[in-house]
């Protein structure tokens, strides 16, 4: 089975996600449901046998007065796992490298599993520009088990890709520098940016690849219907 991340993001609305998470298979334990923070309570409630539920955002702070703020103890109370950072759209508003690490340090005080997304405007093809998205990635020195997300920048929600070879190349030689980096974490790779049933085959088929991180696709009944029965029988 290969990995199916869903990032809700901003969009839609609670009956629409209802009826998504109800097409989702009990036993789809490499499914994670990730919905705006408002709807993680009520996604909880109706989620398959397995499925794991994530939040697109954490907050730096552990407590206190910081009006709007989400910290990663409340999201694991309301039955959080796993949590989403360093996505591009939140790296080109507010989310610097230092607030990446620093949501990083509070997502694994409460032992959660951090989804960490690294992209740039293009493939990357030099050795120098694998060690640029590797240093994109805070430290996991201390870290048990984290996902990275491959996300070229120009690929989210345009419907552009880069080729099947080159999101193989760029997995293979970054889990090559992060395995040497951060040898005790096991990382789980994936692919993000415009992922759909055209290309999810050809993806999961990928030994680099440990599955998908998808947008727009995993909102459409058809392309979700797609992408989960592809995701099931991928190894
Ligand atoms: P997309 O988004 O599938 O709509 O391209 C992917 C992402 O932003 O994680």
């Amino acid at each position: 089975m290969s990995w199916l991340l869903a990032n809700w993001k901003a969009n839609t609305d609670l009956q629409t996600y209802l009826k998504l998470v109800s097409m989702i298979p009990d036993g789809s334990s490499t499914t994670i449901i990730i919905p705006p923070h408002p709807y993680i309570w009520p996604v909880s409630k109706v989620l398959p046998a397995g499925v794991k539920l994530g939040a697109q955002d954490v907050s730096i702070f552990e407590s206190g007065a910081h009006t709007g703020e989400v910290t990663s103890e409340m999201l694991k109370e309301m039955g959080v796992s796993h949590v989403l950072v360093g996505h591009s759209e939140r790296r080109s508003s507010s989310d610097t490298f230092g607030i990446v690490d620093r949501k990083l340090s509070r997502i694994l005080s409460e032992n959660l599993i951090p989804i960490i997304c690294c992209g740039m405007d293009k493939v990357p093809s030099t050795q120098e520009d694998i060690t640029q998205l590797a240093d994109m990635i805070p430290s996991l020195d201390k870290c048990a088990e984290a996902f990275i997300a491959f996300e070229p920048i120009f690929a989210i929600g345009t419907g552009i890709t880069p080729s099947i070879e080159q999101i193989d190349d760029v997995l293979k030689k970054l889990a090559v520098v992060l395995r040497s980096r951060y040898p005790k974490c096991k990382l789980n790779c994936l692919y993000g940016g415009s992922v759909n049933s055209n290309n999810i085959e050809k993806i999961n088929a990928l030994s680099s690849c440990d599955g998908v991180l998808v947008g727009s696709s995993s909102l459409n009944e058809k392309q979700w219907e797609h992408l989960i029965k592809s995701c099931k029988i991928s190894s």
